[in-house]
């Protein structure tokens, strides 16, 4: 019997995973300079609170979520985004009180969609995500997609795209809302049964179908920017007007519609204009969520965030044939030619280790030719040869492998001399 990753599932094995970490570096980085510090909420909230913060209606909650009883009853999902739990953690903690609002928090972690698997598509997936809630300064939507938009960048990655859009306010949504039901009302019957149970859950989702895509009366659809009344309209003024000022380029979209339930106003995603980079093709998305923490029992709390995933990232890196800037050399490599030298190897890369240098031995009972042949393929820096003479000299000759320069060092000065030549 042979077993494999669930499917929509991976591992990431040495060789990968140095990507991973240069990528959450980068991350982490930012998120220290723009002032998010991480949260960790768990892995499993309630049921409920996905289907109240996320939205009854949205596919995320109708088709995707991986529910399960605990032994005590309980109906628990296994998280499909972060911004939910955040949102309760905001509450649970009474994070409202503190001072500083917004309260700004960020986040990687693995999240869970049954989703179709297919390139880009998994069914656990690995977000970087930031929320900053307790603000509805336009300023802060515009940060948070700057800091989005950083991420990229650093990351090495040119074709990119920011697509932002407003949903407005509730009057807003509401009267868009009647006029998409009037819109495909008396047509409903061409399209999916997806689209006809959105009809009256939630038209908007409608103009998001994958099914329906191509119907001629999604094109012709009222747009919600015709709608946006003077408030919802100077609010989306003021984040271009920020997105502007930070030279950050935009598309504006008024069919860029979210899958989740909890957005108002600004909406955006940020997509991978590369070729070959496959069809799907959004990398982040993100949104204002102003009545997401009164959804789940919290005062009036309004909030904005992103997340992307890192699988995404990454795929994007490769359609573009970027080299992520990773040190991953061994510094010394040690040949021992015989059982004693071998002794004094173990003592030596012990202490060479104790002082942070990353050093390294033979365990497969190589001949002195195979030992030399690891140290290549590990890329060591320098490799010492250990043997008779050098245990009788307590010396050895450490060689550059760059130039092949070689120089005797005693033992006892042997940290020194790979500290100061690291
Ligand atoms: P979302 O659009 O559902 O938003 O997901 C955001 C990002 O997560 C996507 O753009 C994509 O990078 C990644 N993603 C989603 N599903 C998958 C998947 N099956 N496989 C690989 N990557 C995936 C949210 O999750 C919101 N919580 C974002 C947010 C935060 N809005 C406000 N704050």
């Amino acid at each position: 019997m042979s077993f494999k990753v669930p499917r929509g599932t991976q591992d990431i094995v040495p060789g990968q995973s140095e990507k991973w970490q240069k990528i959450e570096e980068i991350m982490r980085r930012l998120c220290n300079v723009y002032r998010y510090p991480e949260i960790r909420t768990p892995i499993f909230e309630s049921t409920e609170l996905f289907k109240r913060g996320v939205g009854d209606s949205t596919d995320v909650v109708q088709k995707e979520m991986y529910t399960f009883e605990d032994r005590g009853g309980r109906s628990l999902t296994l998280r499909p985004e972060g911004t939910a739990s955040i949102a309760r953690s905001y509450v649970e903690h009474k994070m409202f009180g503190h001072p500083d609002q917004p309260v700004k928090m960020s986040y990687i972690g693995p999240m869970f969609r049954y989703e179709r698997s297919q390139k880009g598509r998994f069914r656990q997936f690995v977000q970087f995500g930031v929320e900053a809630i307790g603000s509805k300064d336009p300023a802060v939507d515009a940060e948070v997609i700057e800091l989005a938009m950083r991420v990229y960048q650093e990351a090495g990655l040119k074709n990119l795209k920011l697509v932002i859009n407003s949903l407005g306010d509730k009057e807003v949504r509401d009267a868009h809302r009647e006029a998409l039901i009037e819109h495909f009302q008396p047509h409903i019957a061409e399209f999916c049964g997806d689209c006809q149970k959105r009809l009256e859950q939630n038209p908007l989702r409608i103009l998001d179908c994958k099914v329906d895509a191509e119907n001629q009366l999604i094109a012709t659809a009222p747009k919600l920017t015709a709608y946006l009344n003077e408030e919802s309209a100077s609010y989306f003024a003021q984040v271009k007007a920020y997105l502007d000022v930070l030279g950050v380029d935009y598309v504006v979209d008024a069919n860029l519609v979210r899958g989740l339930d909890y957005y108002n106003h600004t909406t955006f995603e940020i997509m991978s204009t590369a070729e070959g980079f496959g069809a799907i093709t959004t990398l982040c998305g993100g949104g204002r969520y102003n009545g997401l923490v009164e959804e789940i029992g919290g005062p009036e709390s309004p909030g904005i965030g992103f997340a992307m995933s890192i699988e995404r990232l990454l795929l994007a890196l490769e359609a573009e044939e970027v080299e992520l800037d990773i040190h991953n050399e061994l510094d010394l490599y040690i040949v021992a030619m015989d059982d004693s030298a071998k002794l004094k190897a173990v003592e030596l890369i012990s202490s060479f280790r104790a002082k942070g240098i990353a050093a390294d031995i033979d365990y497969a009972g190589r001949k002195m030719k195979g030992q030399m042949k690891a140290a290549d393929r590990l890329n060591a820096k320098y490799v010492i040869v250990l043997g008779d003479t050098e245990l009788q000299e307590d010396a050895a000759n450490v060689k550059f492998m760059a130039t092949g320069e070689q120089e005797k060092v005693p033992f006892h000065d042997l940290v020194n001399y790979l500290l100061s030549h690291k």
